[in-house]
């Protein structure tokens, strides 16, 4: 029997707020900004099917290992791996998976606030008129104004990065309840209004078709669709397992992982759908990149009606989503520092948070001054940015390597009775879910990896 622990951090109110919080964590820019622009890079249907299945096969047995895995520690992802590791008497070096996370969690925040400063900066745009009446070279030529200035790009960043430590610094009940409850459902009403902008511009159909028929595909881009849907779900990196641990040994961790999973996927499929028909009636390149988003909203705004106001309530909706999954980067890393350092929560939140934003100039940069400076690691990527080098290492290296091993902790370290005891589901479910996690799971990330650096 595991000793009785309580986090020292506080615990949500009841399930419902759980949920909300691990959803407000994985819808963010994922979901509407970057899961757009690398489905059209990756040629659409196909990498769309992938990801599907991995939200399936791997994303959701994995959040479910990290949940539970989080409220049996009940501390921060690192402290969690240590104690879980003695419970379990086994090797406490799995504690580098909790470090791991840590890094992640430091490196994808740095560049997620500077597009979640895009989108700031896009609220004021929009409110601004701007995009009354806009073309496709209207609005290409406005984001490239905005990414070309790395002053501006530098002060969204920085308001972005204080918004995100304030929320942390207030902690568990004041501050992460509060920002996540009634925004998501509001943001999804908006998708749903672009999508039926979408509906009228008569290209509706030839975008759905771009995004669910299959076509060829090569092993880099499954290993983006795999990467894609760990940070999605915000998976692999301890955000998902230290909002576990603030949760109360009663709820059930199944049902919230598939429902966090769905409302996350549908956001996404929304987001696609609103996105490519407006590609598609601009004669826009469907892999036009990181500036999809921004180049293709404004024209809805600019045509339907109302379109500012529904511009300045959408881009400020993004901005919440992101800000709510922002907090839950730097959370194992808050939540550690107070642990080990006994420091407030005010401390370590200013200490990190100012860390990260240092680390974020190098994305700020990426998109101007050192647009030019580009990295290639042989077998993985060529040529890419600080910023693109980071998005790549983080989600599609780190993440899945992180998940990895989460799986492998619960379903070959821990003992069947300590998941069993957490996850107290039916008979048949955790059967499945043991099946998945300790072999389905495993091998699939280890194939994918091997299929991206062609070595099968
Ligand atoms: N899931 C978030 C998104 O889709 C990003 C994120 C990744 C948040 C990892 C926390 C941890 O925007």
């Amino acid at each position: 029997m595991a000793e009785k622990r309580i986090s020292i951090h506080g615990q949500w109110t009841n399930r419902t707020v759980f949920i909300l919080a691990a959803t407000g964590s994985a819808v963010g820019l994922g979901n509407v900004w970057k899961f757009p622009y690398i489905a059209g890079e990756n040629g659409g249907g196909t990498f769309v099917l992938v990801y599907l299945l991995c939200i399936a096969l791997i994303g959701i047995p994995i959040m479910m290992a990290e949940i539970l895995i989080g409220r049996r520690g009940k501390q921060s992802p690192i402290n969690t791996m240590t104690a879980l590791a003695k419970e379990e008497k086994r090797n406490p070096g799995w504690v580098w998976l909790g470090w791991m996370g840590v890094v992640a969690g430091f490196l994808i925040l740095s560049y997620y606030s500077v597009i979640a400063g895009w989108a700031m900066s896009y609220v004021f745009r929009t409110a601004g008129g701007m995009f009354l009446g806009m073309t496709a070279d209207g609005a290409n030529s406005i984001f490239s104004d905005l990414v070309s200035d790395p002053e501006r790009l530098l002060a969204w960043h920085t308001i972005f990065m204080v918004m995100t430590m304030i929320v942390v610094a207030r902690g568990v009940k004041k501050g992460l309840e509060r920002a996540v409850t009634l925004l998501m459902p509001l943001l999804f009403g908006l998708l749903v209004l672009i999508v039926i902008y979408s509906m009228t511009t008569g290209y509706f159909m030839q975008g759905v078709r771009f995004l669910f028929t299959p076509g060829p595909i090569d092993g880099k881009a499954i290993l983006i669709a795999m990467g894609h849907a760990f940070f999605t779900l915000s998976l692999g990196m301890g955000a998902i397992m230290v909002y576990g641990s603030y949760l109360s040994d009663e709820h059930s961790i199944t049902e919230a992982s598939i429902l966090i999973a769905l409302a996350d996927t549908t956001v996404a499929l929304l987001a696609g759908m609103a996105i490519f028909p407006i590609v598609f009636a601009n004669g826009l390149e469907p892999g036009s990149g990181p500036g999809l988003i921004f180049q293709t909203l404004p024209i809805a705004f600019g045509h339907m009606q109302g379109g500012t106001l529904v511009g300045v309530i959408f881009f400020t909706l993004l901005v919440f989503a992101a800000w709510t999954s922002a907090i839950s980067l730097i959370e194992p890393a808050v939540a550690y520092l107070v642990e080990n350092k006994g420091v407030n929560r005010i401390y370590a939140s200013v200490w990190i948070g100012g860390f990260t934003w240092f680390v974020g100039l190098g994305t700020v940069f990426s998109f101007n001054i050192w647009e030019d400076k580009t990295l290639t690691i042989p077998y993985l990527f060529e040529n890419l940015t600080f910023f693109d080098t980071l998005d790549y290492l983080t989600a599609n290296i780190m993440l899945p390597l992180g998940g990895l091993f989460i799986a492998l902790f619960a379903a070959w370290v821990m003992r069947k009775e300590s998941t069993q005891q957490e996850l107290k589901t039916y008979p048949v479910i955790y059967k499945v879910w043991r099946f998945l996690v300790r072999y389905i799971t495993p091998v699939a990330v280890i194939v994918v990896f091997l299929k991206a650096v062609d070595a099968i």
